[in-house]
């Protein structure tokens, strides 16, 4: 199940009319990148994983009246190369991050969304290892972090607590925010 939070913004991402696509960063099995791509936008599936890309493939290959391939690309990348710049500035619409976090990216992200674009993020928190997993701390948010490096946007959305998951299960610990980059 896609992420409630992308119901709530679609219109406002489609009403900015961008050529640009949006970037599913660490896409998994692409269950958000499918919904906007569902909904007529271009998107990006990017993942280290060959494997999550060529589901992803799949999905769309078997579903012809509900997905637009032609809309679509595919890239596979690990982003956690050091010393490595893997956008260019301003390239897409928007950029979703669910579920994965690794902080040397965070400004590159806020580079690489287009003027008056959006990012819209959601990843766990530090109480989530008080939950369950993950408990690295270097993949929790701290409290107000997420906020924080956004200050200088538009913040459309924010949310910090404990919230049912998307994909069924248990309660977790996230922060969301949806927010736009000024022009
Ligand atoms: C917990 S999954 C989240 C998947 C998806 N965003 C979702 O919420 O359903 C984390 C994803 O990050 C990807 N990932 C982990 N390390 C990565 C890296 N260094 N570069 C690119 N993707 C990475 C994994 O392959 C996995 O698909």
């Amino acid at each position: 199940m896609h992420s409630p939070l992308l119901d709530q913004y679609l219109a406002d991402i489609q009403k900015f009319e961008s050529p640009l696509p949006l970037l599913d960063l660490a896409c998994g099995s692409g269950r958000n990148g499918l919904f906007i791509l569902e909904n007529k936008l271009p998107v990006t599936f990017a993942d280290i994983k060959a494997e999550s890309l060529a589901e992803v493939k799949q999905t769309i290959n078997n579903d012809t009246a509900k997905f637009t391939s032609s809309l679509t690309s595919f890239w596979q990348v690990d982003f956690e190369k050091e010393n490595s710049k893997p956008f260019t500035d301003n390239s897409y619409s928007a950029v979703m991050v669910f579920r994965y976090l690794h902080r040397p990216l965070m400004e590159k992200i806020k580079a690489a969304v287009a003027s008056n674009g959006f990012v819209i993020y959601e990843t766990f928190t530090t109480f989530q290892a008080e939950l369950g997993r993950p408990k690295n701390p270097a993949f929790l948010l701290k409290p107000g972090e997420l906020a924080e490096i956004f200050a200088d946007w538009q913040i459309l959305h924010y949310f910090e607590g404990t919230k049912m998951s998307d994909t069924g299960g248990n309660n977790q610990a996230i922060a969301q925010i949806v927010a736009r980059k000024p022009l």
